[in-house]
C-alpha cells in the first residue's frame, strides 16, 4: 500500500529540478502544526508525497505537471478516522465509496470480526483485502476477549504479533475492555500488550465505566487511548490519566457535545473525535467524517480544533505524525479543498497525491475486495432440529421457575431476571404474551455446534423468530424466537447461505440480509443492504418488538463490552458473579 519514499526525488522536487506531480495553487493552508490560517498557499506533490508548501511552487511546475487552482479557498488536511470497524455489514470498496468522498485519507481499524472466526490469519485477508485501497487503511490485532470458549484456539498469541507487526499497517493492539486485561488473573492480555510495546506500537484502550483507582490500574498497563468517555467527567478522568480521549460520533453513540463545556478550558490537542463504527442507513444519510467535522464546527468548536482532532492529534497518537496528519513536506499527499473554514463537505479530495473524489463523487475505480474460501466458509456447524431446542421442565427450578436474560430498555444493557415459562408436555417453551421468548446461542467455530438454550425478555416479538451470525465478540449464532420451528429454521437458513441474518414465521423465510463475508460483511450494494436492514426494523416493530435497534440489539447479546449478562455456548455469562450459569 505505502511505497517507499523516493527521497531524491523529493528533494529534486522541493528544488526545482523535477516536475511535481500535481500543484494546488493559491488556497488558505489550514496550518495544523502552528493553528493559523496561511493565505496564498501552494503545495506541490510528487508519487505519493508532498514535497514543497510556501507561497508559490512555480518551480516545480513542468509541461506534465496537473496545476489546481484553489481560488483563495482551503486546503484542509485529510481527515483519519482513529477508531473505526470496518469488517460490519457492508464490504470494504462499498464502505470506501462513500467515505472517501466525505474527506477521509486515512482509518484505523479494528478486526475483531475476521479474529473471531479465522484468527491472526484474518488479519493477513483483511491486509490483503485492503492493499489496493486508494486511501491508507491501517489495522489494529484484536485482543479477542471473548465470553465464548470456542473463540479459544483461535485467540492471537505473543508469538503471533511478530509477524503481524513485520507489516507497517499493522499499528498496535486493538481495544482490550479493561475488565478481561486488568480484572483477570489471567496474563494473555498483558502479555499481548508488553510485546506490543516491545515493537513500538500502539496499545489502544477501552475503559467503559471505569475511573479513579481501575482507571489508574489501567492507563498502568500502557493502554494509550480510550474511546469509551459518554461525559465531560469521563473525558476529563481519562486525559488527567495521560491518556487520549476518543469522542464518538458514529452509530453506536453520539457524544460530540460532552467537550463543549472543556471549549477554552483545556488545550484539545488530546482529544479526538472518531466513529467507532458507521450503519449503511447512517453512511447513506449523514455521509462520513465530514458529518463528524461539520457537527463539532456547528456546535461553536473552532474549525482548526476541530480538524486536529481528526488530522493531527490522532496521527501523533497513532505514531504516523510523521507520515500524514498535516499539511508539510515529507507527509503523504493527503488533502482537501473545502469551499470555506466552516464547511467540512470537501470539493475535492486528495489521497497519496492522487484526486481521489470530486464534490462527493468518487474519481477513482476501488477494486473488489478479494474473498478467499476461508473467509466465505464461516459457518462450521451441523444444520439442528427443533428437539434440539427443547428444554426439560426438570431445568427449571422447584418452582418451575427459569433465569431470563432481560434486554434493559435501549436495547444494549441486559440484567438477569427470573420467570415462569409455560410449560407444554413436559416442556418449556415460550410465552409470547408475557414477552417471554427463547435465546439460542450456538459457536460456529469448532464444527460441534455447541449451544446453549436460554430465554429473553425484552425484546418483544410476537410471532416467528430471527436469528444472525453478526455477534459482537464471539463467532457463533444467536438466534431469539417464539417457536421451535422457526428458530431451528432461521438457524439453519444462515448455515445453508454461510453467514447472515434471517427471520422466519410460521414456517416461512420472512426475509434475509446475506453476511457471506466471515458472516459480518454482505456483498449486497450500500443501498440495498440499508433498504433490508431498514425492512428487518420494519419487520421487528411488526411482530411486536419496542426495540429501536432491533439488529444492533441482537448483535451485542454476546459481547463481554456491555453489561451484566450475555449468552455464551456454556451458558449465561453474568458480569458481577463472573461465571456463567444455565437456567437455574
Ligand atoms: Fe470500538
Amino acid at each position: 500500500m505505502q511505497s517507499g519514499k523516493d527521497m531524491r526525488r523529493l528533494v529534486d522536487t522541493a528544488l526545482g529540478r523535477r516536475p511535481a506531480d500535481l500543484v494546488i495553487q493559491n488556497g488558505l493552508l489550514m496550518d495544523v502544526y502552528t493553528g493559523r490560517m496561511l493565505p496564498g498557499r501552494s503545495v506541490a506533490m510528487t508519487g505519493e508525497w508532498i514535497a514543497y508548501v510556501g507561497p508559490d511552487a512555480g518551480h516545480t511546475v513542468g509541461p506534465e505537471t496537473r496545476v489546481i487552482d484553489a481560488g483563495e479557498r482551503v486546503i484542509c488536511p485529510g481527515f483519519i478516522d482513529a477508531h473505526t470497524h470496518l469488517i460490519n455489514y457492508f464490504n470494504i470498496p462499498e464502505f470506501l465509496s462513500y467515505a472517501i468522498p466525505s474527506g477521509v485519507t486515512t482509518l484505523v481499524t479494528e478486526l475483531e470480526c475476521y479474529g473471531f472466526i479465522l484468527g491472526a490469519e484474518g488479519v493477513k485477508i483483511f491486509l490483503d483485502q485492503t492493499d489496493p485501497c486508494p486511501i491508507k487503511i491501517y489495522a489494529l490485532v484484536p485482543p479477542m476477549i471473548s465470553l465464548s470458549p470456542a473463540v479459544k484456539p483461535l485467540m492471537i498469541t505473543p508469538e503471533q504479533l511478530a509477524p503481524l507487526f513485520e507489516d507497517p499497517r499493522v499499528i498496535g493492539l486493538g481495544e482490550s475492555f479493561w475488565q478481561g486485561a486488568i480484572l483477570t488473573s489471567d496474563d494473555r492480555v498483558l502479555n499481548l500488550i508488553r510485546e506490543t510495546q516491545g515493537h513500538g506500537r500502539s496499545i489502544q484502550g477501552h475503559a467503559a465505566g471505569a475511573f479513579d483507582a481501575k482507571l489508574a490500574a489501567y492507563a498502568a498497563i500502557g493502554v494509550e487511548s480510550c474511546h469509551e468517555a459518554i461525559s465531560t467527567q469521563d473525558v476529563l478522568n481519562r486525559l488527567e490519566m495521560g491518556l487520549y480521549a476518543m469522542i464518538r460520533e458514529g452509530d453506536i453513540r453520539r457524544d460530540l457535545e460532552i467537550i463543549l463545556p472543556l471549549k477554552g478550558k483545556i488545550d484539545f490537542r488530546r482529544l479526538i473525535l472518531v466513529t467507532d463504527g458507521t450503519n449503511p442507513g447512517l453512511l447513506i444519510q449523514k455521509g462520513y467524517m465530514q458529518d463528524v467535522v461539520q457537527k463539532a464546527v456547528d456546535l461553536g468548536i473552532d474549525p482548526m480544533d476541530a480538524v486536529r482532532m481528526v488530522s493531527l492529534n490522532p496521527a501523533e497518537h497513532l505514531g504516523l505524525d510523521t507520515l500524514t496528519g498535516g499539511i508539510a513536506p515529507g507527509r503523504h499527499g493527503d488533502l482537501l479543498i473545502l469551499p470555506d473554514p466552516r464547511t467540512m463537505r470537501p470539493q475535492l479530495v486528495i489521497s497519496k497525491g492522487r484526486v481521489v473524489a470530486q464534490e462527493g463523487e468518487m474519481t477513482v475505480r476501488i477494486p473488489p475486495a478479494e474473498e478467499p474460501d476461508r473467509l466465505l466458509n464461516t459457518v462450521r456447524a451441523a444444520p439442528i432440529s427443533p428437539v434440539d431446542l427443547s428444554v426439560s421442565k426438570s431445568l427449571a427450578d422447584g418452582e418451575g421457575m427459569v433465569r431470563t436474560l432481560d434486554i434493559q430498555p435501549g436495547g444494549l444493557v441486559a440484567r438477569e431476571g427470573r420467570a415462569l415459562p409455560r410449560v407444554v408436555s413436559g416442556r418449556l417453551a415460550a410465552d409470547p404474551e408475557s414477552d417471554l421468548l427463547k435465546i439460542f446461542f450456538m459457536e460456529r467455530i469448532s464444527g460441534r455446534g455447541e449451544a446453549f438454550v436460554g430465554f429473553v425478555r425484552g425484546w418483544g416479538q410476537k410471532r416467528g423468530a430471527v436469528a444472525t451470525t453478526l455477534c459482537w465478540d464471539a463467532g457463533g449464532i444467536i438466534a431469539i424466537g417464539e417457536n421451535d420451528e422457526d428458530l431451528a429454521a432461521s438457524v439453519n437458513r444462515l448455515i445453508e447461505i454461510q453467514g447472515g441474518t434471517a427471520v422466519f414465521v410460521d414456517g416461512a423465510l420472512k426475509m434475509d440480509i446475506p453476511l457471506g463475508a466471515g458472516g459480518y460483511v454482505s456483498e449486497l450494494k450500500m443501498p440495498e443492504l440499508a433498504e433490508r436492514l431498514n425492512r428487518f426494523q420494519e419487520m421487528m416493530t411488526s411482530l411486536g418488538s419496542t426495540l429501536d435497534f432491533a439488529h444492533l440489539t441482537l448483535s451485542v447479546l454476546t459481547t463481554p463490552a456491555i453489561p451484566f449478562i450475555r449468552m455464551t455456548e456454556k451458558g449465561y455469562h453474568r458480569f458481577r458473579e463472573d461465571d456463567v450459569v444455565a437456567l437455574k
